[in-house]
């Protein structure tokens, strides 16, 4: 059975990924520092490792001997990683240089994650040949990422993508859903900006990609987002709208009025029509995908964050 292992298994696609993956398909490592968050699943064997810890990662892998890696790991933190380039470098462009040192060693396919905070956001529907002009330290460590893998032999799939959104139980970050939700729950009013616009993408689209990306063995640079192109004002009434909290509490402001570290692209979306063609990408309607978290959501009890 070919082998395959999740870096990042704790995250919100790392986690989205062990849960997809049938044990039936591949065997399945998880990799994530402390302790394991999906508990709810024992499909896969973990283990706890920085992935900064260049020695560690390597010596796992060289046990595990997989035969492909998904890098669901980073520091997606965009404010954070304005004012940690340092750590935000470790993880988003060394650690990814070790994954792929480990790859031309055992001949694994790696399937490494980018964004569209590559691009500067003054274009819009950005297709995977558009030129890149990060306009901010995150996007810059993506596009790092990215430029390891052009000097590399190896088999590899970039799926770049965009402001990711969906449910699990038990997570340490938010995303833009579960951060909009827990406002809405608690009723703070909100402001929210309508001049910046994205294709938010479902993560479980996003986890399909990853394994057809496998299973394909596609290579290069793939677009991966929803097909719906909404500012963030637009994106927080449709959550209120399904999950039935009260639009009116929610008002639209420019991107000027708000003071972060990092400087946010305006207009992004990408032309996923290459995807679509080559690794059969189909993703949900953005109303689609919140009705499907809905349901989800009221299966579940939180019980064991750790
Ligand atoms: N979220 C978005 O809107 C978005 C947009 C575009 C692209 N992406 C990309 O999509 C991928 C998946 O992101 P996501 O949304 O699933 O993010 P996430 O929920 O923040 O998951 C990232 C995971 O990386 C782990 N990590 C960070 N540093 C680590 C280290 N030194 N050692 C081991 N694990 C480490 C984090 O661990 P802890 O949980 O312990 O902190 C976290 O679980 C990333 O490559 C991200 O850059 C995301």
């Amino acid at each position: 059975m070919k082998k395959i292992i999740v870096v990042g298994s704790n995250g919100l696609l790392g986690q989205t990924l062990i849960n997809s993956i049938n044990k039936l398909d591949y065997k399945i490592f998880a990799l994530a520092r402390g302790c394991n968050r999906n508990q709810n699943n024992s499909n896969f064997t973990y283990y706890d490792v920085d992935i900064t810890d260049k020695k560690s990662l390597l010596n796992i892998i060289d046990v595990i001997k997989p035969d492909y890696i998904i890098n669901a790991a980073a520091v997606t933190n965009v404010d954070y990683c304005e004012t940690h380039q340092q750590e935000c470098d470790a993880v988003n462009v060394e650690a990814v240089d070790t994954l792929i040192e480990a790859s031309k060693k055992h001949n694994i396919h790696l399937v490494h994650i980018s964004t569209d905070f590559v691009f500067d956001g003054l274009k819009g529907n950005y297709k995977e040949t558009d030129a890149t002009n990060p306009l901010n330290y995150y996007g810059l460590s993506k596009l790092k990422s990215e430029q390891l893998f052009e000097k590399t032999s190896i088999s590899y799939t970039i799926l770049r993508t965009i402001l990711v959104f969906g449910y699990v139980p038990e997570l340490k970050q938010q995303n833009i859903l579960l951060w909009l939700l827990d406002k809405m729950q608690k009723k703070v009013p909100l402001t929210m900006v309508n001049d910046q616009l994205r294709t938010p993408t479902y993560v479980e689209d996003l986890a399909k990609a990853c394994l057809s990306a496998i299973k394909t063995q596609a290579k290069g640079i793939y677009n991966i987002s929803g097909s719906d192109l909404l500012d963030m004002y637009q994106l927080s009434n449709l959550v209120a709208k399904t999950f039935n909290y009260d639009e009116k509490s929610i008002s639209a402001i420019p991107t000027s009025q708000l003071n972060q570290p990092a400087i946010r692209p305006k207009i992004t979306g990408f032309d996923i029509s290459k995807s679509k063609k080559d690794l059969n990408f189909s993703p949900l309607s953005f109303t689609d995908a919140l009705e499907e978290i809905k349901s989800k959501i009221s299966q579940h009890n939180v019980d064991n964050f750790c």
